[in-house]
């Protein structure tokens, strides 16, 4: 059995540190407190620990200088930091100083639950299981993974939504993630014991929908020889997950706001109606606004719907979640028992210029893919589905992705020598289509020693006084 991860909480604020050492505990980490800089490395020479959370305000030193000691005594250490709400400016700092991530105060214990979390699967150190067994079915938050600010501020939301009753609109690219938005919504509600009830109207034929939403009664069509409680009645006190609700006919689009605005529904044939109280969670992955405007979905049922919403970020704007959630993939098709795969450098390197069309549901495809046809364990470029594979050779130019935290002036740099390159030196248009003064350009340029212009393009571009 792997030992159970140690972590420490530097605060010298004794409500907040209990707080923080009770939540981890109840992670099942093992936790421990420390009120001082001193007592904090006091405590980890006798004893190193696996992830440290401080605060950057401490009454015996600069939590900057500790951070970098810390980095340069425990460099495998993961440090995350807490700072006030007013100086997320020294968050960022200390992210610089190689602080692994931040939290400000005041925040809510979800919140610091799903950064722990979030980095104790980081880390391998999380009882993954623990935590499926701790929410009920599947699916639930354990498996939503993103540490990218886009995914952070959608965990955020939902933490922030899930108790109430509103119905949630959740919009994103196929493959963003959306059913496990409204899975993950339903099982930290607190109604996470009532059913949870998807509906692909996409699916079923439109007469189909109408009867599995609403029900009918005995009789009410040929074939119809037993009552049959609709989704929306069987549901009750838990949520339908409506898929793909830009497919929904316009007719059964009114019985569905209908049903809505009364909160009752007539199964097909009854004369009774029937109370329904359930959450409603839609999602699609149209423009469902065009929709509205081209007359295709019905305005008020958009409104009625969209009272939250929630939209997931295409993978390509979140490239910083790729090594996590291809880790978990591995996780997830590597056999157990068997030899472990992993993809080589190439292939990764790849894998980071890729960019996902079909977003995670693509990348899960490509790893499952690719653990099952990978003869060794290195899993490499020609493992990798086509697409990819040319992917690098015809995109040299695409932009690399970025790691956590890159200096601006090394993006910048980058940025300019790639327009350079690709405008073949064309500074003028360059300048204009990176949005800067060529003087800056220039200035720029120099300064990487890339420019030793002939005295008449540096007269003309300003720079002779
Ligand atoms: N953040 C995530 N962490 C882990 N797995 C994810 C994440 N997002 C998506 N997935 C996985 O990717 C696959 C696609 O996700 P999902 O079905 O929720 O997408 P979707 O947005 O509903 O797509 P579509 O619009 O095509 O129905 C699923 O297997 C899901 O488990
Ligand atoms: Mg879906």
């Amino acid at each position: 059995m792997e030992p159970t991860p140690h972590l420490l909480v530097l605060d010298p604020q004794d409500e907040i540190r209990e707080v923080c050492v009770s939540l981890i505990r109840n992670l099942g980490y093992q936790a421990g407190g420390a009120a001082s800089a001193a007592e904090a490395w006091q405590r980890l020479e006798a004893e190193p620990c696996d992830l440290m959370l401080m605060d950057i305000r401490l009454p015996d030193m600069n939590g900057m200088e500790l951070l970098q000691r810390l980095r340069q005594t425990w460099p495998q250490m993961p440090v995350l930091i807490l700072t006030a709400y007013a100086s997320v400016g020294s968050a960022v700092e200390a992210m610089k100083l190689g602080a692994s991530d931040y939290i400000t105060k005041p925040f809510d214990m979800d919140e610091l639950r799903l950064l722990l979390q979030s980095w104790g699967r980081r880390l391998h150190l999380s009882p993954e299981n623990q935590l499926r067994s701790s929410l009920p079915g599947q699916g639930s938050f354990g498996s939503l993974i993103g540490i990218s600010p886009p995914m952070q501020a959608v965990f955020r939301l939902i933490m922030k939504v899930a108790q109430n009753r509103y119905p949630v609109l959740l919009l994103g690219e196929s493959g963003t993630g959306k059913e496990l938005v409204a899975r993950a919504l339903h099982y930290q509600s607190a109604f996470r014991d009532r059913p949870f009830i998807p509906v692909d109207c996409s699916a079923l034929v439109p007469s189909l929908i109408e009867s599995e939403l609403f029900g009918y009664v005995k009789g009410a069509f040929t074939g119809a020889n037993r009552n049959h409680a609709g989704l929306l009645e069987v549901a009750q006190g838990g949520t339908v997950f409506l898929d793909e609700i830009g497919e929904l006919p316009l007719d059964l689009q009114a019985k569905l706001l209908r049903a809505i605005q009364e909160r009752e529904v007539r199964p097909l044939g009854s004369t009774r109606s029937v109370p329904i109280d359930v959450r409603l969670v839609a999602a699609t992955n149209r423009d469902l606004q065009a929709a509205v405007a081209s007359g295709a979905f019905r305005k008020d049922l958009f409104f009625r719907l969209n009272v939250i919403n929630i939209k997931l970020p295409p993978l390509r704007d979140r490239m910083m979640d790729l090594p996590l959630l291809i880790e978990h993939f591995l996780e997830k098709y590597n056999r157990p028992g068997g030899p472990a795969k992993s993809f080589d450098e190439t292939a990764l390197a790849r894998m980071l210029r890729y960019s996902w069309p079909g977003n995670v549901r693509e990348l899960e495809n490509c790893v499952e893919r690719a653990v099952a046809l990978a003869s060794g364990p290195l899993m490499q470029v020609s493992d990798l589905p086509s697409p990819m594979r040319d992917w690098g050779l015809a995109m040299t130019a695409a932009p690399a992705v970025a790691p956590a935290i890159r200096p601006l002036a090394e993006t910048e740099r980058e940025a300019i020598l790639n327009a350079l390159n690709l405008l073949k030196g064309d500074k003028l248009l360059a300048a204009r289509l990176l949005g800067i003064g060529k003087t800056t350009l220039y200035r720029k340029l120099k300064q990487y020693g890339q420019l030793s212009p002939p005295a008449a393009e540096a007269r003309s571009a300003g720079l002779g006084n």
